[in-house]
C-alpha cells in the first residue's frame, strides 16, 4: 500500500491566554510542528511519514501533545528540541520515547477493552483474493 506509514498529529489548539485547560500552541506546539516537518523533509521522509497540526487531542494538561498513529502512542510535553529523538528513535528506530509518554492512567479516554469497537470490514480490492 502506498501511503504514509506513520502519522504524527501535533496539537496546535489555542484557547487564548490564561485558560485553565491550557493550550498546546501556547506551550510550543507550532515550533514543534515546524521543526518536525523541516527535519523530516531533510531526512527524505516527506512521503513516508506525515506530521499534521490538529485542534485539541483531549490531553490538554500534557501539552504540547503528539499522537503517533496508527501505533496509539501519546506523547506530552514535547518540545522542538525533542524532534531529533522523535525521528531517529521512534519514527526510524521503532522505539517508544518512554520519558515523553503520557502515563496510561493520565490519558483521557476509555479503556479500549471496556468499549471495544468492531474490526473494520473492507471489501477486497481488485486483484486481491
Ligand atoms: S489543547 Fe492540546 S490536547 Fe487539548
Amino acid at each position: 500500500m502506498a501511503t504514509y506509514q506513520r502519522m504524527l498529529f501535533v496539537c496546535l489548539n489555542d484557547r487564548g491566554e490564561d485558560h485553565p485547560k491550557g493550550s498546546c500552541s501556547r506551550s510550543g506546539g507550532a515550533e514543534l510542528l515546524d521543526r518536525l516537518r523541516g527535519d523530516m523533509a531533510d531526512r527524505g521522509l516527506k512521503r513516508v511519514v506525515r506530521a499534521v497540526g490538529t485542534r485539541c487531542l483531549g490531553q490538554c494538561s500534557h501539552g504540547p501533545v503528539v499522537s503517533v498513529q496508527s501505533e496509539d502512542v501519546w506523547y506530552g510535553g514535547v518540545q522542538a528540541s525533542d524532534v531529533p529523538d522523535l525521528i531517529e528513535k521512534h519514527v526510524l528506530g521503532g522505539e517508544v520515547l518512554e520519558h515523553l509518554e503520557i502515563p496510561d492512567d493520565q490519558l483521557i479516554g476509555v479503556e479500549h477493552a471496556d468499549h471495544p469497537l468492531p474490526t473494520l470490514k473492507r471489501k477486497p480490492k481488485v486483484g486481491e483474493p
